[in-house]
């Protein structure tokens, strides 16, 4: 057994280097397993290391966390952060199998449940209206309760989640299609949110602001209505995630869909809601200084009042110095 202590700012290949240490020192075979238990951050570095490992050493996930469960130890991509640019180094490794046990989640600190919901909420707007009701009904609840009541809405979010996420997935497993992928929905912005923060803002807090920021740009185009907007605003609210983030502006922005277009061969393919249960990519000349800056001006409207009115339960809230006001 290998414990290793890393969070976001440790994510690093220094910690991809101690387990292929440890490998080494346990002598593990072509044919043996790792197993990585623990949360997102740890199942990305274990991922890594096995792909090195004797050019790929099989792996199994038992996911510890709700964004483990739901997205990262399901998916197939390892990677860690490299001179403050987020997920940098990486591989396509997938794992043999995965272990999903929901009571696992029972001990998980609120704040990292939460930032569980913003992957869930990223595919409910993306695919399924009704999934979108489920969490704005039971979403509080369900993090109040480590995600154990109500049971039969943890059963179907977790179910349809995984499901979602493996539809996603399947459109362009290998991303060697358009990258155009409906799951980089609240992933265009979120990177430089998290290295911007020192990552300071989490994974799923960064990923919320970015479903707030990108509802934003879809409501200046009308692709999304206000009461909408004001809807996913609410739901990320109640489920104690952060929607504004003060070090959002236009260099932020625009620096974005750079980054976002050169990962994705090209095209930003930037995921915005056209409504709820459906997305919309933009691409090309639309993505101006002018609709950057009318989308900001509406972005810091609606999230300030939000910053003031945090929820008892919005200790996921960055530090108030990182709160837009
Ligand atoms: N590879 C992918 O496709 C993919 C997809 C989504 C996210 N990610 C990555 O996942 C990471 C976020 O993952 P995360 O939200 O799981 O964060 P995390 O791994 O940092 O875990 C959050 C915290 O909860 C603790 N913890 C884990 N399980 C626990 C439990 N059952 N009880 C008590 N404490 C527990 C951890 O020690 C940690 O302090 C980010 O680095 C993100 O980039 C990767």
């Amino acid at each position: 057994l290998l414990v290793i202590d890393v969070d976001e700012t440790s994510k690093n290949l220094e910690q991809v280097l101690v387990v292929c240490d440890a490998a080494k020192r346990f002598d593990l075979g072509r044919r043996d397993v790792l197993i990585a238990l623990g949360g997102g951050v740890l199942s990305d570095t274990v991922r890594l290391a096995a792909s090195l490992i004797r050019r790929g050493t099989p792996h199994l996930c038992v996911p510890t966390t709700l964004i483990g469960q739901i997205d990262a130890a399901i998916g197939i991509k390892g990677g860690v952060n490299f001179q403050g640019s987020k997920s940098y180094l990486g591989c396509f490794h997938p794992p043999e199998a995965v272990f999903i046990d929901s009571s696992l989640l029972a001990s998980l600190p609120r704040p990292a449940l939460s930032d569980g919901f913003a992957e869930a909420l990223k595919l409910a707007l993306g695919y399924d209206r009704d999934l979108f009701e489920l969490i704005a009904d039971h979403g509080r609840d369900l993090v109040h309760s480590g995600f154990q009541t109500p049971a039969p809405s943890r059963d179907f979010l977790l179910g349809r989640c995984i499901a979602l996420t493996l539809q996603g997935l399947q459109e362009d497993l290998w991303e060697v299609g358009t990258l155009r992928r409906t799951l980089d929905f609240g992933h265009s912005f979120s990177p430089l949110i998290e290295a911007r923060s020192g990552f300071v803002v989490s994974h799923g807090q960064a990923v919320a602001i970015d479903i707030a920021l990108s509802a934003c740009i879809a409501c200046e185009l009308l692709l999304l209505y206000p009461e909408d907007l004001t809807r996913i605003l609410d739901t990320l609210t109640q489920i104690g995630l952060p929607v504004g983030w003060a070090g959002v502006d236009e260099d932020l922005m625009e620096a974005s869909i750079v980054a976002a277009a050169s990962h994705r061969a090209g095209s930003p393919n930037l995921v915005v809601p056209a409504g709820i249960g459906r997305t919309a990519f933009l691409n090309g000349a639309i993505l101006d200084r002018r609709l950057f800056a009318g989308a900001l001006t509406r972005f810091r409207a609606v999230t300030a009042s939000r910053a003031a009115l945090a929820s008892p339960h919005a200790t996921n809230w960055p530090s108030p110095l990182h709160l837009v006001r």
